[in-house]
């Protein structure tokens, strides 16, 4: 046995080598070790023997489980020639480690094939592990399975956080004891989802405890699988595997000599509780991820035109939009689904992509022209990867779409998708997307997909890599279009896409009550400056609730903030309002947007308290959506402060009309209360949230020592 070390700032991952052919396994993986720690003892330590209906070589699946010497579990690996599963056998052939990094290379003699296992401790301690493919033998294989992630779970995570959701209602959170039939789940609308199946917790902790927590993410924007296994074996011996992967179609995916393949990559990160996890994604995403993050301006205030004006678009209208949205301090007006071809509602034109000059006599021109004079930049909306069958390229190219041959071809929204492995579909959508950016100055596009791919024809996988490929050459010609990727909300959210755009709409739902759950959800992986967060109209038109100004304005700082509804059709006190909020955003989002997030506790569960620190600033979000059992809330407490330091603490204003009057020394609010971190963690800071639907922004400076 030979043992690797790999050290992080606060974790240690120790796999156990079988030289003889053997295979890799992860004996370790917690916090950091001493140095000099024995890694044989530590293996030691946790070896099992042979017990009772058990192979005599108990099968070992480490980081490349297979179905030899007895694996009952789900296999990383499933290859299959003229439709026959082969039985790999892969043995452990050589490794390499860099200070952070290791990678195994396996080979499996019966068909040529090398696999590498390569994990990587990166920024945040967030971990990577990917799997590659290469064919050195002289047949091609076809490949049916490849996991990106086979994790060997440490037995003390013994319950799990999974997601579900719907449109307008992404990413509800069900924490629950890992059962003994573990999880199994596979995804099939072509994208990760509303779900975010794709995202998963494992916790050490006792039920609802916010203790160790260790998460898993798929990055790959097409369908995925996962399997928890806490017994694999079925035979008792608790060995718990977790793997995750992109779903291949059979015959998808034919390796021929000499070729290769790579699985998306998987993110890995653990942490001692919930907070420093958030941190570990955040600082992950903004370092190793997301393009270009140097070259980014300030995440800009969107107007978006859909909640304002639909698809009721005029030129004199939007002027008049852009018009009021510059009054309230608005930096980018986007235009959203309506502009092109014959769009007058959702069921007609996608694949149109031609300004429509119903709308536009004139075209783009005058309108952008009024924009930038206004101050503000550019954005436009588009659904490339789609083509509603009532438009001039469905009728030129009805063969372009994802179909059945002689099946009826089944719309979504009313439209179908387009078959992105098609050269001429690739060429004809950037031909009109690098047409529209160079004969415009768009600053931003945003970029939607709001059906599920079927009939998918047995190629999903080679599909999102035909968007990929769309993506990549577009932002390659225009590299300085800041792109966000929506999906009818948030259905296509994962770091493969965060790779390659600047933001996401996580949820079409801007009812502030709603994105008081689905932004801290997000948040768990994702940084505030990737998560579009707009104020809509009252009543919303989703939920049909209504909520004060102050509160969606509140609500709506806590991210990439923008207004999607229409200032013209807001009283006087509503736009004073949501401008004072616009101006505090803008003071605020080099903090929220560089700075540590902290899910903050309250005892109230209606009470939602999240906080970012950054240098020498914080600022905390706190919202009351419910009548407090008690008149007096539990103070809030803080986290992440310096407990020595000191803290001016003050709220900003403007202050919730309906709240305020509960505040019991207004004027100390407002020239600040002086605390130590060690005060405001502990003891907290009490804060009227009796009323439903009133918010608080808390901010604190450190004094100098
Ligand atoms: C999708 C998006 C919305 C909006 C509409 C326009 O539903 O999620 O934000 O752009 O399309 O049709």
């Amino acid at each position: 046995m030979e043992f690797v070390r790999l050290d992080g700032e606060r974790l240690t991952l120790v796999f156990a080598l079988d030289v003889g052919g053997g295979t890799a396994d992860c004996v370790y993986c917690g916090a950091r070790l001493p140095e000099g720690e024995d890694l044989a003892m530590v293996a030691a330590a946790t070896a099992r023997g042979r017990h009772e209906s058990q192979p005599d070589t108990p099968p070992v699946p480490g980081v490349l489980p297979e179905r030899k010497h007895g694996w009952s579990g789900t296999p990383a690996l499933e290859l299959r020639r003229g439709g026959v599963r082969i039985e790999t056998d892969c043995r452990l052939t050589r490794w390499a480690t860099g200070s952070q990094a290791v990678h195994f290379m396996f080979h499996d003699r019966s068909t040529g094939i090398d696999v590498g296992v390569r994990w990587v401790i990166g920024e945040g301690d967030a971990v990577t592990v990917g799997l590659t493919l290469a064919n050195t033998g002289k047949a091609p294989v076809e490949v049916e399975r490849l996991a990106a992630l086979a994790l060997p779970v440490p037995a003390r995570f013994t319950e799990v956080t999974r997601y579900s959701g719907r449109w307008a209602d992404e990413m509800q959170e069900h924490r629950r004891t890992i059962a003994p039939d573990g999880v199994s789940h596979a995804s099939a609308t072509g994208k990760p989802g509303f779900s975010g199946a794709n995202w998963l917790l494992l916790h050490a902790g006792a039920a609802k405890e916010d203790g160790e927590v260790l998460a898993a993410h798929l990055g790959w924007s097409g369908d995925h699988w996962l399997a928890l296994e806490p017994d694999a074996q079925g035979a008792g011996d608790g060995r718990a595997m977790l793997l995750m992967g992109a779903v291949l179609e059979a015959g998808e995916v034919v390796l021929g000599p000499g070729e290769n393949f790579a699985s998306p990559q998987a993110v890995l990160a653990l942490a001692p509780d919930r907070s420093a996890l958030a941190q570990a994604f955040h600082g992950f995403l903004r370092k190793a991820v997301l393009p270009a993050r140097a070259d980014w301006p300030e995440r800009k205030v969107h107007l978006n035109s859909w909640e304002a004006l639909g698809f009721d678009l005029s030129e004199a209208g939007l002027i008049a939009l852009a018009e009021s949205a510059a009054a309230l301090g608005i930096e980018r007006f986007v235009l959203d689904d309506g502009w092109f071809g014959g769009r007058r509602d959702d069921r007609t034109s996608l694949g149109d992509w031609f300004v429509s000059p119903d709308v536009f006599p004139n075209g783009l021109a005058p309108l952008i022209a009024r924009v930038h004079e206004l101050g503000m930049d550019f954005g436009l909306w588009v659904e490339p990867e789609m083509v509603s069958p009532d438009s001039d390229l469905y009728r030129a190219h009805p063969d372009w779409c994802l179909h059945v041959e002689g099946r009826e071809r089944p719309t979504m929204r009313g439209q179908l998708a387009l078959d992105l492995t098609r050269a001429e579909v690739q060429e004809y959508l950037f031909e009109r997307l690098d047409a529209l950016l160079r004969d415009h100055p768009i600053a931003y596009l945003k970029w939607d997909h709001n059906r599920d791919l079927f009939p998918a024809g047995g190629q999903r996988f080679i599909q999102t890599f035909g968007f990929y490929a769309l993506l990549h050459r577009l932002r390659a010609a225009h590299p300085q279009v800041e792109i966000e990727s929506c999906s009818s909300g948030g259905g296509r959210i994962d770091f493969g896409v965060l790779s390659r755009v600047h933001r996401v709409w996580p949820s079409d739902n801007n009812d502030a009550i709603e994105r008081l759950r689905i932004i801290p959800a997000w948040s768990q992986f994702l940084p505030l400056e990737v998560l579009g967060s707009h104020v809509g109209p009252s009543p919303n038109p989703i939920t049909g609730r209504r909520l004060a100004m102050d509160f969606r304005a509140k609500v709506a700082v806590f991210g990439h903030m923008g207004v999607e509804a229409d200032p013209a059709r807001m009283t006087d006190k509503e736009r004073e309002c949501l401008a004072a909020h616009i101006a505090l955003y803008k003071q605020w989002r080099g903090v929220l947007h560089a700075g540590a997030l902290h899910r903050l506790a309250h005892p109230d569960p209606n009470v939602t308290g999240m906080m970012v620190t950054h240098a020498d600033k914080a600022l905390a979000l706190v919202a009351q959506t419910a009548f407090s059992p008690v008149f007096d809330a539990a103070p809030l407490r803080l986290a992440g402060l310096e407990p020595e330091a000191r803290y001016r603490v003050t709220l900003p204003e403007p202050w919730a009309p309906k709240a305020r009057h509960y505040l019991a020394n207004p004027d100390a609010w407002r020239e600040g209360l002086v605390l130590s971190g060690t005060a405001l963690m502990t003891q907290g800071l009490a804060l009227p949230l009796t009323h439903p639907e009133t918010a608080w922004l808390v901010a604190l400076e450190r004094l100098p020592q």
